[in-house]
């Protein structure tokens, strides 16, 4: 008998009834602005951002209305400007690009290794040529952090991580986001916590945590914050940082609390069916695991393999004969970009020279969902489905 497998890539558990119960107390105290408080009242917001804060380790802490806006908020805040260049990966999704471009700045993209991580000697290479770097740890592929931070001293390049992939996640005992001058993470539905949409940002650095604060718009009430510098660093910066609104509002504040409370049993539980699945495609003839390194400290909400060097028509019976067993996998060679899944070359506001190691990975990895509501047999289902259809094709071919 043929196995199909039933359940939906795209859901994911529900909110926590903690969340649902705080959620619903704001909706009914109607004050869902953050800066709308009563007397001696401490916004979610505020809450919200002390708490990440101290999960990571960080001095400071914006929420704001989405992760590509933390970015956003990021380069602004380190001071990139129009027509600056700014290095990011050639393997990350369109908000990273997106992000830089928004300031009207250049995305200079560097390549991809095997690992799916970033290209350490073609960063090396191009390091004189920009000071900023937007490193997207695309997937929860963490590059040996170590390695980068020397680099990127040497070239006097300041890195700002995009962590929307990593929240949880660590490299050497250092929580994804903290090597970085600041990391930010994405509170989207397919993140690691989920508030539909929202972001959040840190820092140690003052004065950036101060301009990120008044560039989300915070009005002059920038004391209501718990995890923003002292009210003197802003004495200079608030006439000369522009309102950009993009605060987090209470209500989904109040949604992401206990989810960030409950954050390492759920990365615990990824990491699970991480495992399983991992195990169950391993030794497939064909198929490249990614493997991880020991002292990355993954969290394993979606999956990754390549099929290295196969001809796009037989990626393309894979992913079609998986899909009809059930099994949504997505593809990064594609030529034309789909769903949520495109690459640099289509980035076309965005000029980039060709970089055929990298298109040679691009066009070997597939990827794939790992939702909460997945089982352990889930996983070791799809696994089994995989192998055999990775086999099969490759047999034939
Ligand atoms: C790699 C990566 N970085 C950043 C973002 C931006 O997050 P958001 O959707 O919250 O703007 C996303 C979201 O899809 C992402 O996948």
């Amino acid at each position: 008998m043929t196995e199909v497998f039933k359940g939906s890539f795209t859901q994911q558990e529900p909110i926590p009834e903690a969340g649902i119960e705080a959620a619903v107390r704001v909706m009914r105290h109607g004050r869902l602005h953050r800066y709308n408080t009563v007397g001696e009242e401490v916004a979610e917001a505020a809450m919200l951002e002390q708490e990440f804060a101290a999960l990571v380790g960080a001095q400071y802490c914006l929420a704001v209305a989405s992760g590509g806006y933390a970015m956003a908020t990021a380069l602004r805040a380190v001071g990139v400007k129009p027509g600056d260049r700014v290095l990011s990966n050639a393997f990350t999704l369109a908000p990273v690009p997106g992000a830089i471009a928004s300031l009207g700045a250049v995305p200079v993209f560097v390549g991809v290794t095997e690992d799916l991580t970033i290209d350490l000697d073609d960063l090396d290479a191009k390091g004189d040529t920009a000071d900023v770097l937007l490193l997207s740890h695309m997937r929860g592929h963490i590059c040996d952090m170590d390695r980068l931070m020397q680099i990127c001293d040497r070239h006097g390049i300041r890195v700002v991580e995009d962590c929307a992939h990593t929240m949880g996640a660590a490299w050497n005992g250092v929580p994804s986001g903290r090597h970085g001058v600041v990391g930010c993470y994405s509170c989207q539905t397919y993140k690691h916590v989920n508030a539909g949409e929202g972001g959040l940002l840190v820092t140690d650095d003052p004065d950036i945590a101060a301009r990120a604060v008044m560039l989300s718009g915070s009005y002059m009430l920038y004391e209501r914050h718990l995890a923003a510098p002292d009210a003197e660093v802003f004495a200079e910066l608030r006439y000369t940082t522009p309102n950009i609104s993009g605060r987090m509002d209470n209500l989904r504040a109040a949604i992401l609390r206990p989810q960030l409370a409950n954050l390492d049993t759920q990365c615990a539980r990824w990491n699970d069916r991480y495992k399983v699945l991992e195990d169950g495609v391993r030794g497939t003839p064909g198929l490249k695991i990614v493997e991880r390194a020991a002292v990355e400290r993954i969290v394993g909400s979606s999956f990754q393999f390549l099929l290295l060097d196969w001809k796009a028509d037989d990626i393309l019976a894979v992913l079609k004969r998986c899909a009809a067993r059930g099994v949504e996998l997505k593809w990064f060679g594609a030529p034309e970009p789909t769903a949520f899944t495109s690459k640099y070359d289509s980035w076309r506001y965005a000029a980039a020279e060709a970089m055929p190691a990298t298109d040679r990975v691009l066009a070997g990895i597939v990827d794939m969902r790992v939702p909460l509501t997945f089982t352990l047999d889930d996983c070791a289902l799809i696994a089994r489905i995989i192998r055999s259809e990775v086999s099969a094709v490759f047999q034939a071919a």
